[in-house]
């Protein structure tokens, strides 16, 4: 008999809240319906009174979703609540999640004292129970609230009607014994208990998110809450692909079951990290690159001989295919649509073409075209919408410096050209680029990765820029690295600009503190 662990993923909120991961409506719609498909239970699609853009995401993904529950947060206020309510309510499965901080810490600051804040608590719950009859209670920093405490304000919650509790370590202190006890203790000692869904909400601030996840559904937790390649605050949230492969694995000492289609991970891993701007690190666990890579000559012969020998699970288990030699110059359109459906992405005929062509193009000037290429490919934006676009560069660089850039962008629909010098190719390039197009954004990243392997390999870049608090994330790919960190730096200006532009209309989303439950 295995025991079923509901799977609530928050990627949407809280990984779209780590500084940089913000994602457009188009990309929050897009993940919500890879979530939905790959059977997650509940998503957690946003912080609806956090902006007009995050309110109208909660409600178009309701509107949308077939199989899951969607989920709004809030905090513990009525026009919050109000407010989570009127986003979810047209899905077929709302539900309203509420919270406060109970920790001394956390206490200070809307400086409510205990008695102050149980009232709160059933006030709040209580209200969002009379619209919704799905309502989860958090106690946000319960790993470090006084025991007592944390246990009232978990009983008035289960009282006043909460469905799920939620007993976060929100700064990811605890460890898996504290973790499974402290669940057990709540379990055994709270009246009602046994009639709501305890959770588990971990980050990963010492590397214990997945451990302290599942100590959590050992001490009788029956929902994690995780994110796709553990995005989240800070150090992250627990992954959603590392807690749910380490049941299916360890079915002998984890017999629990969840309802996601572990060979969508792949899919869904990809995607998030192209549309948050955070690449997944080459040894992560489960969706990295090197996880199913087998280098050295003595791995590679016990591969050889029994896959067992090295591996736990298949790699088709978590939808990687098993050879990433996929496509050349004369590979049709057909392949190209059936190859990237496998990859995840699924595309309109008139996307099809521009991604075609650009796959001929790539296909013409590179041997051999891997499915890690086809996933580089499928990161340039080349969005009708963008404000400034490249139309040409040319940089001549060698050992007698200043390097040199001559550049034509497009702005606003007018060619603008400019020469220019930097201390190295890229940073004329990056010069180039501001001389076209003032900004004040400050670059904060700047990373570039090799795709493949060989001198042909394209470089995949990352760029992030800060401006007055905003910050926004571009990404690129290209045999030629200068140019992918141009297309990069261009895309995450693009982006800084619609972030900019939205700030002006609404209001800020960081003016709506978090961590401030007043009214
Ligand atoms: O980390 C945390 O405590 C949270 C709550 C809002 C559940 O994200
Ligand atoms: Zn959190």
């Amino acid at each position: 008999m295995t025991d079923r662990v509901y799977i609530f993923d928050t990627t949407l909120r809280d990984g779209e809240q780590s500084p940089g991961a913000t994602m457009t409506h188009a990309e929050k719609l897009e993940i919500a319906a890879m979530l939905d498909d790959m059977g997650v239970d509940i998503i957690e699609a946003g912080f609806p009174i956090a902006s007009e853009g995050d309110f109208a995401a909660v409600s178009d993904i309701a509107r949308l979703s077939k199989n899951s529950v969607i989920c709004g947060l809030s905090r513990a206020n009525f026009k919050d609540i109000d407010r989570c309510w009127d986003a979810v309510k047209h899905a077929a499965q709302p539900r309203i999640h509420t919270f406060i901080g109970t920790s001394p810490l956390h206490r200070a600051i809307p400086n409510l004292d205990m008695d102050q804040m149980a009232e709160r608590i059933h006030d709040c719950v209580t209200h969002a129970r009379n619209l919704c009859d799905n309502v989860q209670w958090s106690s946000m920093d319960a790993t470090r609230t006084e025991w007592e405490f944390l246990k009232r304000t978990v009983d008035i919650a289960i009282k006043a009607g909460a469905t799920t509790i939620n007993i976060p370590d929100t700064v990811g202190y605890t460890a898996p014994v504290e973790s499974a006890d402290l669940i057990r203790r709540l379990i055994a000692e709270v009246d009602g208990a046994d009639e709501v869904v305890f959770a588990t909400h971990c980050h990963n601030d010492l590397g214990m998110a997945t451990a302290n996840s599942l100590a959590a559904v050992e001490g009788g937790a029956r929902q994690i809450e995780c994110t796709i390649n553990g995005l989240g605050e800070r150090a992250g949230n627990t992954a959603l692909e590392e807690v749910v492969m380490a049941m299916k694995v360890r079915q002998d000492i984890m017999p629990f079951s969840t309802g996601v289609d572990t060979t969508k991970i792949m899919g869904i891993s990809r995607r998030v990290a192209t549309v948050s701007g955070f690449p997944v690190q080459f040894n992560k666990a489960i969706v990295g690159k090197n996880a199913f890579a087998h280098e050295s000559g003595i791995h590679q012969d016990g591969m050889l001989k029994n896959a067992e020998t090295f591996e736990i699970m298949r790699p088709t288990d978590v939808g990687l295919s098993e050879t990433s030699l996929v496509m050349g110059k004369h590979s049709g359109r057909a392949a190209l649509r059936s190859k990237l459906a496998d990859l995840g992405y699924e595309l309109a005929d008139n996307q099809l073409s521009d991604v075609f062509v650009r796959f001929k193009e790539l296909a013409d000037r590179k041997k051999e075209v891997f499915e890690d290429d086809l996933i580089a490919l499928m990161r340039q934006n080349n969005a009708e919408e963008d404000r400034i676009k490249l139309v040409s560069m040319r940089v001549v660089c060698g050992t007698m410096g200043p390097q040199t850039c001559e550049m034509t962008l497009n702005i606003d629909g007018a060619d603008q050209s400019v020469e220019t010098t930097g201390d190295g190719p890229v940073d004329s390039a990056f010069n180039a680029v501001k001389a076209l197009f003032a900004h004040e954004g400050r670059l904060q990243l700047y990373q570039v990765n090799a795709v493949t392997e060989g001198t042909d390999a394209q470089a995949t870049v990352s760029v992030r820029l800060e401006e007055d608090g905003r910050i926004a994330t571009g990404q690129s790919a290209d045999t030629d690295t200068v140019v992918a960190s141009t297309k990069a730096y261009i895309n995450a200006l693009n982006r800084l600009i619609v972030r900019r532009e939205k700030t002006a209309v609404n209001f800020d989303r960081k003016s709506v503190n978090y961590r401030d439950a007043g009214e």
